[in-house]
């Protein structure tokens, strides 16, 4: 796979980068933040968080759930993309316009023009909760970035490069704060180390992270 195919163009100010095309836009969801809060307990009363399955057969310590025309899952089969809930059989929550319109917007902040979202994993961690180092490599096609935002408690994001043994930089990750990567970073191994408990205002001992991504 040639990511260079898929070059990233300068990102406006008000950015971080943490790679040749991967930004951290802190404070980009403030605006949105008790919005996406109050939207979060109408999708999980229709898809709730649940602990999923890792095809190698451990739980996973973050919660999830999905809202878009797709959402991931896995369990002992696998990874994959599916249009209907696992555990409801209904279809995943559409995704909400203000949630569309957010990923759009970070991703035209980092550089990545007309991203169009079809996927929203929802990950919801408490307070121990981690997640190891993965690429997002699900998606059918690797032109579109991953728009990831984090609410509530703070984590340390890990983010690393495109060998699982490669060094991670240490990010932290605030309320509010929204990652994009992609172009040649759009494959790098990234992670969240465990959370320490640190009650946030907003959602107690939680932390919700959105990654928005293009999937089909
Ligand atoms: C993920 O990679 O799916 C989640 C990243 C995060 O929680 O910040
Ligand atoms: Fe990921």
């Amino acid at each position: 796979m040639n990511l260079d195919l898929f070059p990233c163009e300068s990102p406006t100010a008000h950015s971080e980068a943490i790679g040749p095309c991967a930004y951290v836009l802190r404070g980009f969801a403030l605006p949105n933040a008790e919005v996406l809060v109050a939207a979060i307990g109408e999708l999980e009363r229709r898809a709730p968080f649940r602990h999923m399955t890792t095809p190698g057969g451990f739980a996973m310590s973050a919660a999830l759930t999905n809202c878009g025309r797709l959402g991931w899952t896995t369990d002992r089969r696998g990874y994959r993309y599916t249009t209907n809930d696992p555990e409801t059989g209904l279809p995943w929550p559409a995704m909400p316009e203000m949630f569309t319109r957010l990923a759009h917007d970070a991703a035209t902040q980092a550089g990545f023009a007309d991203f169009t979202p079809d996927a929203c994993l929802i990950n919801r961690y408490e307070s121990g909760a981690r997640m190891s180092l993965h690429q997002d490599k699900n998606e059918r096609d690797f032109a579109a970035p991953i728009v990831s935002v984090s609410l509530g408690m703070p984590a340390i994001f890990l983010f690393g490069g495109h060998a699982r043994s490669d060094k991670a930089a240490r990010i932290p990750l605030l309320h509010g704060d929204v990652v994009v990567w992609g172009g040649e970073d759009r494959l790098r191994y990234h992670g969240v180390l465990p959370l320490k408990d640190k009650p946030h205002p907003l959602l107690g001992s939680r932390r919700i992270n959105f990654t928005f991504r293009k999937a089909g």
